[in-house]
């Protein structure tokens, strides 16, 4: 690659992944299996020996990264080109083969745990208890999906027929399908799409986030050792006019793309403009994620699962609890524990185990964040300011608003936004959510049935969480995507998401 493309060289922040000379460093068996304990954290136990492997690998002064290079137009071009070549053999590797390939990207990455852990802290700066959750969750991407896969593509599948003629129906690849992946889950959503694609028969070329363009060449050269065909797969790094000329490309059968709600119409706009075959988006992007928590609520619960669902990740997920709406009766009360539980939490070095809360992205985040923030302070009530570390941190916030129509767009850090209601205006909180026209995520704090069903059937919200925190879906148990602002479906992690990416071919033989 010209020297004139090298953009970043991080080489002072992370080691590669692929680090040669790097010794194999086991992690307990138990922490990684397919089943994981659940979404709420490790073990203390587990997180001490978590910590010493991790840094372990820091300590060793991995190899320099190097650099990575921003792929030019001509380059992003020649990626969909070798791809095309690559699809012809893939699509025609049996579906077991595929599936194999897959089970062992997922043993790969649980050999590996740690390094990717390691990765994940330096690189998008994330917590220990996030790094940890974000590996077990890829390692769930390729094993559900692979599983999913043999029974999908395994067999075409026969149909009824009249008499002397017999019906197949068969799945197939598309062709080339371009993966445009966020930098919050860097490792898990990129896998997540590359390996679905990959599944489904495709050849894919990947544009990670250029945040985090090093776990995903690190995730690319596990899945080639795998036995992905290096045809097959190809990484194509760099800023966004990257991702837009692959989607302008003729030859491309679909795109698949995680991130905010404008560039996920600019990319369908792209698409709907373009000459040649229609070919079909799948994007799952933002929301103005609520909970409605009233009275009958467990105020210890709600405080617990609002601080995990607001303020965890830095905010930083697409699931987190943006507008939180309190029963007047109780609202003073459930403040109070709120911005008491959020005083508890530590902000800081994402690679100190004690953190709860690291920086966020970058310094433009960060910038977006202040902004908001002090505009909060003029227009809203300030309920918690947390302290802010010097950096690109922001600590927790909790304003409260007159009307949640004061909320337009989604905010995407640890800022929470309160809004009362009276009890006999619930149907006033329902139809504000629905004017948002997002639908990701719900939360749902009631022991009242009548309550919680009518929120479940009036809103199209994909994920709706009761009486629990509403973040870190587990594949193939909670299915993760929205509706509406929120995206396209099929949902991620899901039983109907790998025929989205096929084509489906119906043979009638005359016997
Ligand atoms: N899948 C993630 C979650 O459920 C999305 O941000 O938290």
């Amino acid at each position: 690659v010209p020297a004139s493309h090298l953009r970043r060289r991080p080489a002072d922040i992370i080691g590669r992944a692929d680090n040669a000379n790097h010794p194999h460093i086991p992690l307990p068996r138990d922490l990684y299996g397919p089943k994981r304990r659940n979404s709420r954290g490790i073990e203390f136990g587990e997180r001490a020996a978590l910590t010493k492997l991790v840094s372990a690998i820091a300590a060793e002064q991995l190899a320099p990264a190097g650099s990575i290079a921003e792929a030019s137009d001509a380059e992003a071009n020649a990626a969909v080109a070798a791809a095309l070549d690559g699809f012809r053999d893939w699509s025609r590797t049996p579906a077991s083969i595929r599936a194999a390939a897959l089970e062992k990207a997922a043993d790969l990455l649980e050999a590996r745990a740690a390094h990717f852990i390691a990765l994940l802290q330096r690189e998008g700066r994330k917590t220990l208890d996030d790094s940890v959750s974000e590996v077990r969750e890829a390692v769930d991407f390729c094993r559900y999906y692979a599983a999913q896969g043999r029974e999908l593509f395994g067999e075409d599948r026969a149909l009824p027929g009249p008499t002397g003629e017999s019906n197949m129906l068969c799945l197939r690849g598309r062709g080339v399908f371009v993966a445009i992946s966020p930098w919050n889950f860097p490792l898990a959503i990129f896998l997540g799409q590359v390996t679905a694609a990959l599944m489904a028969g495709n050849a894919v070329v990947a544009k990670p986030a250029e945040q985090t363009p090093l776990i995903a060449d690190a995730a690319v050269r596990l899945l080639h050792e795998a036995g992905v065909p290096v045809s097959t797969l190809h990484l194509v790094a760099g800023a966004g006019r990257v991702g837009g000329v692959l989607v302008m490309h003729p030859d491309i059968a679909g795109v698949v793309f995680t991130g905010s709600t404008e560039v996920a119409r600019t990319i369908n706009r792209a698409l709907a403009a373009k000459d040649g075959p229609i070919v079909p988006l799948i994007a799952e992007t933002g929301g103005i994620n609520a909970m409605i928590v009233d009275a009958t609520a467990l105020p210890e619960q709600v405080a617990d699962d609002v601080v995990t669902s607001a303020f965890r990740s830095a905010g930083q997920r697409c699931s987190a609890l943006r507008l939180l709406f309190l029963q007047d009766d109780v609202a003073d009360r459930m403040i109070e524990m709120i911005a008491g539980a959020a005083r508890e939490l530590v902000i800081g070095d994402p690679c100190d185990p004690a953190t709860h809360i690291g920086p966020v992205i970058d310094a433009e985040a960060k910038q977006r964040l202040d902004a908001h923030i002090e505009r909060m302070e003029q227009e809203a009530r300030v309920h918690f300011a947390g302290q802010t570390p010097q950096g690109n941190y922001v600590a927790p916030h909790i304003f409260e608003l007159s009307d949640a129509g004061q909320l337009t767009e989604e905010v995407f850090g640890p800022v929470l936004h309160v809004v009362r209601y009276r009890a006999d205006r619930f149907d006033q909180v329902l139809q504000s959510i629905e004017r948002s026209g997002y639908g990701l995520t719900l939360g749902i704090h009631s022991r009242i049935d009548d309550t919680v069903e009518e929120a479940i059937e009036r809103l199209q919200v994909g994920n709706i969480y009761v009486n629990r925190n509403m973040i870190g879906a587990i594949v193939g148990v909670q299915p993760f995507g929205g509706h509406g602002l929120s995206g396209t479906g099929p949902k991620a992690g899901g039983p109907h998401y790998l025929a989205r990416f096929a084509t489906e071919q119906t043979v009638t033989i005359n016997t």
